[in-house]
């Protein structure tokens, strides 16, 4: 029970619910990917990239759960810039610019089956904004 091909693209199993601490990020590599899992209290399950826009550093993991009116967020774990968990929005730069144009998370669809835990790879937001 690895893979399951919906519609809209490949969904990967990661790691059981039981797995993710609340509130706490786990780093993932899924499919070559790098990224950020969190789980939030009421055990959503979110996937952001690992890279953090404002330092180039994979430190995204290590950040801080939050919440903004009501959203569910990260605090970037250097310069303390705020994304949104579910968007991958920045939501407050904190007075730094971005490496290299977007100052936004890569995100990716996340489901629970069967308290496993399973990230869609095959749709990221800028998958052809990737360079060599
Ligand atoms: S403050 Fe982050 S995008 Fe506007």
């Amino acid at each position: 029970m690895s893979e399951t091909t919906a519609e809209t693209g490949t969904w990967v199993a990661v790691c059981a619910l039981e797995e993710l601490t609340v509130e706490r990020g786990a780093a993932a590599l899924v499919g070559g990917l790098q990224m950020a899992l969190f789980r939030t209290p009421d055990d959503a399950v979110y996937a952001v990239a690992q890279r953090d826009p404002f330092s180039g550093a994979n430190v995204m993991s290590r950040g801080i759960v939050g919440t903004r009116q009501g959203e569910p967020t990260v605090a970037g774990p250097l310069y303390k810039q705020v994304f949104s968990l579910r968007t991958g929005a920045c939501l407050e730069r904190a007075g730094y610019e971005p490496l290299d144009g977007t100052p936004d998370l890569t995100t990716w669809p996340v489901q629970v089956v069967d308290t496993v835990v399973q990230v869609q790879t095959s749709h990221s937001r800028d998958q052809e904004d990737v360079k060599s």
